[in-house]
């Protein structure tokens, strides 16, 4: 339930409607590689899955870069790919290739997978850990990905340039891909509860491929299921704020703010805040969208691509962020001119 009232946490204001005169700001992968105190704790504990399952480091890596910076929200460190690990894939990240889950559902059924439900519950630990020590001033932010972006590691393994095999399977079989995107979304729901159980005050949905879609399976795989998830939450937790980030939806992004029930909406760094100010409307909060390599440059790139979307964005809801994930050789220096930018305004 978010206590916004009792809270005072600017960020849940803003997921409420709140309109400030600075935008509550936090960055997607604020927790990560570009922290020399994540690579330490990430080389001390041997891997990346080792952290995430060693609770109180998950919770340490969590709170890290609130301990440098003043963002106004925390996110759970975990992953996406939690969930079809939860489901009973295999599931590895090896170094410098990204996650491989097996056995990968183009040859075998989801019913040769054995659920291991167990596996989420390291991750409610980590969320127990975290709000304990949050101040109260800080949201703190729950996640999973969007069924159609889980989808595509579950039938193909592995991340690909244009999710080919998953599309293919979609086209091909939608019976028995429609049984994947259910099982995922069921599970979803009851992760994200049990994350919003545990101490989350709101949560987002990563469809980080979902731009890959034609706009007819776009409402298939990614509205439709996207349309249970959020109703399920409302229903459940009244209360909680679902924030939807569809990266690469394009002009899609207007029937997704329209018909999924999210209250929030990520946008990436390839929407202009111009369109988005005129397409979504003007109540509906927006986050995002500076473009990561903006942030990697520094300097004028950093400055006027700040003020484009402060000056476009003022007047409503608006959570600063990034339109993806910060890259890993960005400079510390540049996140702290980042917050000085953000925090004057234009
Ligand atoms: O934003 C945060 O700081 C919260 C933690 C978080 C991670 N992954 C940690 C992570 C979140 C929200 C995610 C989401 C995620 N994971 C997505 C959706 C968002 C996006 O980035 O598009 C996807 C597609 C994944 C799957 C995934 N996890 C991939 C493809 C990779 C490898 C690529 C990479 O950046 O290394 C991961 C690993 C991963 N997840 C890391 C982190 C910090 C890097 C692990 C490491 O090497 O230390």
């Amino acid at each position: 339930m978010v206590q916004t009232a009792t809270r005072n946490a600017p960020l849940l204001d803003c997921l409420a409607g709140k309109v400030a005169p600075v935008p509550p700001m936090w960055m997607m992968r604020q927790a990560g590689r570009y922290l020399p105190e994540y690579r330490a704790l990430r080389a001390e504990k041997g891997g990346f899955l080792e952290l995430v399952y060693d609770s109180p480091s998950a919770a340490e890596i969590t709170l890290q870069p609130l301990r440098r910076f003043e963002f106004d929200a925390a996110i759970l460190f975990s992953d996406i790919l939690i969930v079809p690990y939860a489901m009973g894939q295999d599931l590895k990240f090896l170094a410098g290739e990204g996650p491989h889950l097996s056995p990968t559902l183009v040859d075998h059924a989801l019913e040769g997978l054995t659920a291991v439900p167990e596996r989420l519950e390291a991750i409610y630990e980590t969320v127990r850990l975290v709000k304990a020590d949050l101040s109260p001033d800080k949201a703190f932010l729950g996640f999973a990905g969007s069924a159609w972006t889980v989808a595509t590691y579950m039938v193909n393994g592995e991340g690909s340039r244009d999710q080919h095999a998953t599309r293919e399977y979609a086209y091909r079989d939608p019976v028995a891909f429609q049984a994947i995107i259910d099982a995922i979304v069921d599970l979803t729901i009851e992760y994200l509860i049990g994350q919003i159980d545990a101490g989350v005050d709101a949560v987002q949905l990563f469809d980080s491929w979902s731009g890959s879609l034609s706009p007819a399976q776009f409402e298939r795989w990614v509205i439709a299921p996207n349309i249970r998830i959020v109703a399920a939450i409302h229903e459940r937790r009244p209360g909680t704020p679902v924030i939807g980030f569809p990266k690469g939806a394009g002009e899609k992004l207007a029937s997704y703010a329209r018909e999924t029930g999210v209250d929030a909406l990520g946008l990436d760094e390839t929407i202009d805040p111009v369109w988005a100010a005129a397409n979504i409307a003007e109540t509906m909060p927006v986050q995002g969208n500076l473009d990561p390599l903006a942030l990697l440059a520094g300097g004028e790139a950093l400055e006027s691509a700040v003020a484009h979307i402060l000056r476009t964005f003022a007047g409503r809801p608006h959570i600063f962020n990034l339109g993806h994930g910060i890259l890993q050789q960005t400079p510390i220096e540049h996140v702290h001119a980042l917050l000085t930018l953000v925090k004057r305004g234009v």
